[in-house]
């Protein structure tokens, strides 16, 4: 689901410097033992008693004064879209949401329409122009950039060719072999596949393909139990920098996350138990079955009513805590880091993504990012 890969991405540039190896371009340079809080006065750094202030979710940092200024809501003023709350954009100058709602959904204004869509007779459509891409078209097509025409997916269990995009299966669906090693492929729902299925070719480990609720991912073609073949993790402690490390210390199931700006620890990147890969992956479960029932395009997009957030973001915003434990011991003052990192707009809607506890280290909150990274990577 592109949304969840577009928080990913925000993630990742937050909090990852894995690609250049350098912990000096990263956001996140405090030693271990900061403390963190949440603040709706100051975004100061106190370095006498080391504690970071961050604006909570519904104000914003002046980055001059560093006061916290409470964030405009809909309709209200704005130079820039971090003064709107999270959802909203800020354009003419006003807080609004723009740019949410998908082909045959009703509008009032084209802005208010995904682009590419224009507003006709009250319901957003396809311009004159055609479509350049999929989420310009209903749910259940998909955009020929030739004709510049929406036509129909390919339904599930009908044949479809492996690495052929241009027909593609559904948008939570994956082509996949049927039987290993097979060229006949058909289109499968996200998370369908038991044990031993057919899931990609010798390339391609097809992910999302295998039933993740029973422990099940893809490797080597076939759907298998996590228990059986583990995420390989490296254990690393040292300098992300130092120039004797020619090789990234940490192996592809972990990340090397600055704790300092010449410190790094690889952080694990998955779930760290089967069981809490299960738990999570039926939350990714039941978001993409929210999205199927509801008809949302891949394309979500921060918009508060785009069709995700609007009819999935109750459960999502909640079932953050059950795919990340940890999430659970969040103090309130933590939870305006995450949304700072995860910009979902969870307080806007009214949802709680934390729950009151004792505080925990930054290091402990980059590794429940990189959970939720990898867990609902879909
Ligand atoms: C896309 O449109 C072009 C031009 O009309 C057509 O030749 C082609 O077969 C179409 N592709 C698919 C997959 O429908
Ligand atoms: C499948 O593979 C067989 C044998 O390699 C080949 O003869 C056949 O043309 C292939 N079918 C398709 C649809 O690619
Ligand atoms: C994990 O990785 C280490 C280092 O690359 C390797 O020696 C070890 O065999 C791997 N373990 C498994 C279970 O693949």
């Amino acid at each position: 689901m592109r949304l969840i890969l577009a928080i990913l991405v925000i993630i990742l540039v937050s909090i990852n410097v894995a690609s250049s190896w350098s912990c000096a371009d990263s956001d996140m340079t405090f030693p271990p033992g900061v403390t963190i809080k949440c603040s709706d006065s100051s975004c100061a750094t106190d370095e006498q008693s080391l504690t970071v202030s961050f604006c909570s979710s519904k104000y914003y940092c002046d980055q001059t004064t560093f006061d916290c200024i409470e964030k405009s809501d809909q309709g209200g003023p704005c130079s820039d879209d971090n003064e709107c709350l999270t959802g909203y954009e800020c354009v003419d100058s006003t807080c609004g949401a723009y740019n949410y709602a998908q082909s045959g959904e009703t509008c009032s204004n084209t802005n208010q329409c995904i682009e590419g869509l224009e507003c006709t007779s009250g319901a957003c459509t396809l311009g004159t122009n055609g479509c350049t891409d999929n989420d310009q078209c209903a749910y259940g097509k998909y955009c020929n950039t030739t004709s510049q025409d929406c036509f129909d997916r390919i339904s599930d269990q009908q044949p479809c060719i492996i690495g052929l995009d241009e027909k593609p299966c559904g948008s939570y669906s994956k082509c996949v072999p049927t039987v290993l090693g097979s060229n006949s492929s058909i289109c499968v729902p996200y998370f369908s596949l038991g044990e031993t299925k057919a899931c990609g070719d010798e390339a391609t480990d097809e992910t999302n393909a295998c039933d993740i609720s029973k422990g099940l991912d893809c490797f080597s073609g076939t759907c298998q139990l996590l228990s059986a073949n583990g995420y390989n993790q490296t254990q690393f402690s040292g300098n992300c920098n130092d120039p004797n490390l020619a090789l990234d210390p940490c192996n592809e199931n972990s990340q090397c996350t600055c704790i300092q700006s010449d410190r790094g620890v690889c952080i694990s990147q998955v779930a760290s138990s089967v069981d809490e890969i299960r738990t999570c992956g039926a939350v990714s479960m039941r978001m993409t079955a929210c999205a199927v029932e509801h008809k949302c395009n891949e394309q979500a997009g921060q918009s508060v009513k785009n069709c995700f957030w609007q009819h999935c973001g109750e459960e999502f915003c909640g079932s953050l805590a059950d795919c990340a434990p940890i999430y659970k011991e969040l103090t309130s003052e933590l939870v305006c880091v995450i949304e700072g990192l995860l910009p979902l707009p969870c307080s806007t809607l009214g949802y709680s993504i934390g729950a009151a506890g004792s505080s925990i280290s930054l290091i402990s909150l980059s590794s429940v990012l990189m959970i939720s990274f990898v867990s609902l990577l879909f």
